[in-house]
């Protein structure tokens, strides 16, 4: 069977629904599936990322389309038992598969996930000292708005972190990328899950902006020291910034 993708799916007004049913959809495989098309190399792009956001003991942060929650379970350890990190996703499904992760490894007292979107934080300005979002800010509506909203919830000082996929550019590992993320990838995807949601991923990935576009994206909603960094010979970017 063939499966197409509506562009009003991925870059329209759809695209709210259309993502949060599709996560909800693939909630109960997406950890195994995450492992199994990355080649487990997502776990590494998360330490970095968790590092990034500079984080001490002590300290609240703030998990952003948290998903399942591996983000957030890295960032408890570097804030240690006396801080706190929070995860908002808009996804129960999501959530549910992060909480029971969240009680296995006995962090319940030191995160918290919330139900809300990204767009409307329901959080006070100034409040967290990092704010981090990993393959999340491809999936919203609006990327300015998030980053906004991010900026709004930071502590003057605090780090923003966004970890997202990429296109790598040294050829021909490009061309080889390619092949794997928009030929193969969606055929394994779609015998684990339901056929369009890899169908989704390398569409989103296609229209998601440029490195330099997002930072600039970044600095125009407000943040400094705006730099990314690739990993993995550029299949992922991570972008981070400061709320001066
Ligand atoms: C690819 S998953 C990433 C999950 C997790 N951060 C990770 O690294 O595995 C994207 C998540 O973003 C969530 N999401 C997308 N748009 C959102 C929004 N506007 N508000 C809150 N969550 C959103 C989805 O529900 C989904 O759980």
């Amino acid at each position: 069977m063939s499966v197409t993708l509506d562009e009003s799916q991925v870059i329209g007004e759809q695209k709210r629904s259309y993502v949060r049913d599709m996560f909800a959809r693939i909630a109960p495989r997406y950890d195994l599936l995450n492992s199994l098309l990355s080649w487990r190399i997502h776990h590494y792009w998360r330490g970095v990322a968790a590092r990034e956001a500079r984080l001490r003991p002590g300290d609240i942060a703030l998990d952003v389309c948290t998903g399942t929650a591996d983000l957030a379970l890295r960032l408890a350890r570097q804030v240690g038992e006396q801080g706190k990190v929070i995860g908002v996703d808009f996804c129960l499904p999501m959530l549910q598969r992060g909480w029971q992760k969240v009680r296995q490894r006995g962090r319940q007292e030191q995160i918290t996930l919330i139900l809300a979107d990204a767009l409307q934080l329901p959080f006070a300005s100034d409040t967290f000292h990092a704010v981090t979002v990993a393959f999340g800010i491809r999936n919203v509506a609006d990327i300015r708005a998030a980053f906004a909203e991010m900026w709004r919830v930071l502590q003057p000082g605090g780090r923003v972190v966004c970890l997202e996929f990429s296109l790598p550019r040294l050829q021909p590992f490009r061309a080889l990328y390619e092949l794997y993320f928009y030929r193969l990838l969606p055929r394994i995807g779609a015998l684990f899950s339901h056929g369009d949601a890899y169908l989704y991923l390398p569409t989103s990935v296609r229209y998601f902006p440029e490195r330099e576009r997002l930072a600039q994206i970044m600095q125009e909603v407000g943040f400094t020291e705006v730099q990314w960094r690739e990993l993995t010979l550029g299949i992922v970017c991570i972008h981070s910034g400061v709320k001066p």
